[in-house]
């Protein structure tokens, strides 16, 4: 019954028709004409976000969790010289490392079956991967998520379970103001093994914080930059006070959410419907091999993302993305005009993704994988509604990370692997929304059988 009402509240937006207005609450009006994507999302405006749905995450001070545009952009720039291409680029062997990890747990598991091999968790395997990504990328720490046996390790399944109860938080301020004060010495010894692994896991990116904020030179100690060498830098920090103790933990927490779900998501897409598609994972399969013909000698991210065919697969993965909450942002109050409608100051306005990711105007035939889509002459007109990050100034800081991580993990399971889906053990795509999609069904299940040459 609760999960009905849940899913009932957050996913209203797929019973919209087009042309459709309709009020959420009394304050909050959502819009299905993908025109009001733009009118909403663009680089002028400077919305403050809804603080009932970001208040739920009780990350105020982050990026991510910042209500106000001066506030995040104050933040986001000390962090995007972190996250830009160069920096990337300049690091990428961490995120290589990463996904040889997975690889050899690929081939670990396919190994322990029998004549037909064992088939893995894909989902659970990007998503340990995510972790492991933002552990070594942002903090130089070696989770090892994808290390656990059959990628069930407790971060990744406490997490599933942590964006399910912001869907509550999101209604309950005294929810949120009860688990705020829960001691971390109390949550890692008592309740589930789950919310054990949740508050363990914070109280390891808060050690981290406290040993650097106790012996700042510890940092000069790291293999390469992590993210406090830029929220701790006094020019990046423009003469301001430097971040405070939670300041810092809330970054933590909201660039380990933002960018270790999304990317299982979006890699589980783009490997569902490959491995459904014989054709797509043939010609796929063939780019690779005359690309990277010596298996030992792994192409660099500036090869890869050269590949057209795999751009192009990379691409309608993220487009489609099956789900997501809707954004909420506060008309300032001069009013706005949206899709043709007058809206007042300070109404609460937003419009899922899928209302343009899933346009038959914008996509033709929208439900479908066509990586050909990326291939044409409309492609680059194409780009402007490629929306999975967002537009404008709250737009996704991480993207650069994210091609990587997409590019590196798509081509190396695909070349590395003769990889055919299990279909007894896989579901489909379907998705209950929380602020991330949730995939309903049994997760995809694929074998990966490594290939010798
Ligand atoms: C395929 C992967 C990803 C997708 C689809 C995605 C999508 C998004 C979207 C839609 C937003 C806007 C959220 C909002 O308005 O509240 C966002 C924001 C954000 N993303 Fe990503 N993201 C991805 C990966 C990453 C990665 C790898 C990172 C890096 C750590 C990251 C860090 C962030 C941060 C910090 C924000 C908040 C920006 C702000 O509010 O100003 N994301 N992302």
């Amino acid at each position: 019954m609760v999960r009905e009402i849940i899913q009932a509240v957050t996913s209203l937006d797929i019973l919209l028709s087009p042309g459709e207005v309709v009020r959420l609450t009394p304050n909050e009006l959502h819009f299905s004409n993908p025109a009001a994507y733009n009118d909403i999302y663009n680089h002028k405006n400077k919305w403050d976000k809804d603080h009932l749905l970001y208040g739920a995450f009780d990350q105020d001070t982050s990026s991510f969790g910042s209500i106000h545009y001066s506030d995040a952009k104050q933040r986001r720039d000390m962090i995007a010289p972190f996250l830009s291409r160069a920096s990337i680029l300049r690091m990428q062997d961490v995120i290589q490392e990463r996904v040889n990890v997975l690889c050899d747990a690929l081939a670990r598991q396919f190994a322990a079956g029998d004549t037909k091999g064992k088939s893995s968790n894909l989902m659970l395997g990007f998503h340990c991967f995510g972790v492991d990504v933002i552990m070594a990328f942002c903090y130089a720490k070696n989770w090892d998520a994808t290390k656990v046996p059959d990628f069930q390790s407790d971060i990744v399944l406490a997490s599933k379970v942590a964006i399910r109860v912001i869907t509550i938080r999101k209604y309950s301020r005294t929810l949120v103001k009860v688990m705020r004060h829960i001691p971390v010495w109390f949550g890692k010894n008592f309740g589930t093994p789950m919310t054990k692994a949740m508050f363990l896991f914070q109280a390891a990116l808060m050690d981290q914080i406290d040993e650097i904020l106790r012996n700042p030179a510890s940092l000069e100690n790291a293999p390469h930059k992590i993210i406090y060498h830029s929220l701790l830098d006094p020019d990046a920090n423009k003469g301001r006070p430097l971040p405070s103790r939670l300041s810092l933990w809330h970054e933590a927490q909201a660039l380990f959410g933002a960018g270790s779900d999304t990317i299982a998501v979006a890699a589980t897409t783009a490997s569902y419907h490959i491995l459904h598609n014989p054709e797509i994972q043939q010609r796929l399969v063939n780019e690779l091999r005359t690309a990277w013909p010596d298996l030992e000698e792994v192409p660099r991210y500036e090869v890869l993302e050269k590949l057209p065919y795999l751009t192009a697969v990379v691409k309608e993965g993220i487009r489609l993305f099956p789900g997501g909450a809707a954004l909420p942002r506060v008309v300032p109050p001069e009013g706005a005009t949206i899709a043709g409608t007058f809206v007042p100051g300070g109404t609460v306005v937003a419009q899922w993704f899928l209302y343009v990711l899933r346009s038959p105007t914008v996509f033709p035939d929208p439900d479908a994988f066509i990586p050909e889509r990326w291939l044409g002459e409309d492609a680059k007109a194409l780009e402007a509604s490629l929306v999975s990050f967002s537009k404008g100034p709250r737009s996704c800081i991480g993207m650069n990370l994210a091609y990587c991580n997409m590019y590196l993990v798509i081509a190396n399971i695909f070349r590395r692997f003769d990889a055919t889906l299990d279909a007894e053990r896989s579901g489909d795509l379907s998705v209950v929304e929380h602020f991330e999609p949730v995939f309903k069904g049994p997760h995809l299940h694929a074998y990966c059988k490594p290939v010798s040459d």
